[in-house]
C-alpha cells in the first residue's frame, strides 16, 4: 500500500474540472478580485475528460476508492455527465461524489444520475435570501438552489448533503433555520468552520464560529447526540437528532483538525497534484501526460508525490507566527 511520510494511505482523489464559477462567494472568489476581466484558464490548459479518466485509473490502481468531482463549479464545465460516466466505468471505484452550488442541478441532475454518479453535495449557506445573496456575491437567491436540491432528489440521489460555511456576524443567526428545514426533508446539513484557505478572502480567526458553538446553538432547539464516523477519517463529525429525525455534521478544520487521517490528494483543473488544501504549490502531471508518459511513468510520479507528503497544515496552523503566504486558492482545487 502507498503511504506518505506520516503513514497515511492514499484513498481519495478530489478532481477539479474547472476554475470557473457562476457564483462569487466572498470567502472563496470575492467579486472585486474575480471581476469581468479576470483571466481564467484557457480551455487548452484544462485536462480533457479522457486525460482525467486516465489519471484516475492510475490513482485507483494505487489505492484510491473515492472520487469527488469539484471545481470551481463543476456543472459549468460542458457535458460534465460524460466525465461522471467515464469515471463510473473504472473498476475498483466505490464512490463518486460531486460538490456543487446547485444552481445548474435542475438541468444536470438526471443526466448525472444516469451517468452513474453516486452522490451530490450542495452548498447552501443560508435560507435567508438577503444573507445568502450577500455571501454569494449576488449571483443567486435561495430558491434557485432549493430547486437544484429538489431536482437531485427527483433524480434519485440519496442521501443529499448540504454544505454551509458559517461566518460570524454573517450567517450564524440563520443556522438553526437551515438545520430545521433540512431535518424535515431528511438531508444532512454539514456546517463548515470558515477556513483560511487561499490568501484573498481576508480570513480572521474572529470570523470563525467554532463547531462547539454551532452544535450548542442547534442542540438548544433540537437536542443532538454524537454519532461514530461512517468510516475512519471522515471529515465531518456527525450528530443525530435525539428524536430520531436525521443527522447533521460539523467540519471543524480550525478547532478540531483532522490531518492525522487525511487520505486526500487533489488534482487541479490544469493537471497539478496538491497534497493539501493549504498547499502553496502543486506538481504538474499534465506536461508528462501530454508528452506521452506511460501509465507506469505517471504512477511513478504519483508515488513520489505521495511518498514525500508530510502536510498537516490544520494541526500546525495555530503555531504559525505569520500567515502562510500565496496558498493555492480554494476554487482552484475545489476544496
Ligand atoms: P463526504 O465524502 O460526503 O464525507 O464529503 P467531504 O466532506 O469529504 O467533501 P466536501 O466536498 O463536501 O467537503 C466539505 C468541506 O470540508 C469543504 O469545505 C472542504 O473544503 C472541507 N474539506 C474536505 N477535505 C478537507 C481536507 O482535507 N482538509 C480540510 N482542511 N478541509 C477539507
Ligand atoms: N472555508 C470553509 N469552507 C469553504 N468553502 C469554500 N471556501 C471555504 C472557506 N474559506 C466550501 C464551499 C463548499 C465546499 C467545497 O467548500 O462552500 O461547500
Ligand atoms: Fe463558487 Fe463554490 Fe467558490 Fe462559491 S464556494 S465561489 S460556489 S466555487
Ligand atoms: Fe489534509 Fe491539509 Fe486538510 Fe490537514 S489541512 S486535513 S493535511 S488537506
Amino acid at each position: 500500500m502507498l503511504i506518505d511520510r506520516l503513514r497515511r494511505p492514499l484513498r481519495d482523489l478530489r478532481i477539479s474540472v474547472t476554475d470557473r464559477c457562476n457564483f462569487r462567494c466572498t470567502y472563496c472568489m470575492p467579486a472585486d478580485v474575480y471581476g469581468a476581466h479576470y483571466q481564467f484558464l484557457p480551455k487548452r490548459e484544462l485536462l480533457t475528460f479522457e486525460e482525467i479518466t486516465r489519471l484516475a485509473r492510475v490513482f485507483v490502481r494505487l489505492g484510491v476508492v473515492k472520487l469527488r468531482i469539484t471545481g470551481g463549479e463543476p456543472l459549468v464545465r460542458a457535458e460534465i455527465e460524460k466525465l461522471a460516466a467515464q469515471l463510473a466505468g473504472i473498476e475498483g471505484v466505490e464512490d463518486i461524489a460531486l460538490t456543487t452550488n446547485g444552481y445548474l442541478l435542475p438541468q444536470k441532475a438526471q443526466a448525472l444520475k444516469e451517468a452513474g454518479l453516486s452522490r451530490v453535495t450542495v452548498s447552501l449557506d443560508s435560507l435567508d435570501d438577503a444573507v445568502f445573496r450577500r455571501m454569494n456575491g449576488g449571483r443567486s437567491g435561495v430558491r434557485e438552489v432549493l430547486d437544484g436540491i429538489d431536482a437531485a432528489e427527483r433524480a434519485g440521489f440519496s442521501p443529499i448533503k448540504i454544505n454551509a460555511v458559517v461566518q460570524r456576524g454573517v450567517n450564524e443567526h440563520t443556522i438553526v433555520d437551515l438545520a430545521r428545514y433540512f431535518k424535515a426533508r431528511g438531508h444532512i446539513v454539514r456546517f463548515i468552520e470558515y477556513m483560511d484557505v487561499g490568501s484573498l478572502n481576508g480570513w480572521k480567526l474572529d470570523a470563525v464560529v467554532s463547531a462547539d458553538e454551532i452544535v450548542a446553538m442547534i442542540d438548544a432547539e433540537m437536542p443532538l447526540e454524537p454519532v461514530a464516523p461512517n468510516y475512519p477519517g471522515e471529515v465531518a463529525n456527525r450528530y443525530r437528532y435525539a428524536d430520531g429525525g436525521g443527522e447533521i455534521g460539523v467540519i471543524a478544520s480550525v478547532t478540531r483538525p483532522f490531518c492525522g487521517a487525511c487520505t486526500r490528494m487533489r488534482l487541479s483543473a490544469e493537471g497539478s497534484l496538491y497534497t493539501c488544501l493549504f498547499a502553496v504549490a502543486g506538481v504538474d502531471l499534465k506536461k508528462p501526460l501530454r508528452a506521452g508518459a506511460s501509465d507506469a511513468e505517471l504512477e511513478r510520479r504519483i508515488r513520489g508525490v505521495w511518498g514525500r507528503r508530510a502536510d498537516r497544515y490544520s494541526e500546525v496552523r495555530s503555531a504559525l507566527t505569520e500567515p502562510r503566504p500565496h496558498k493555492v486558492e480554494m476554487y482552484h482545487i475545489g476544496g
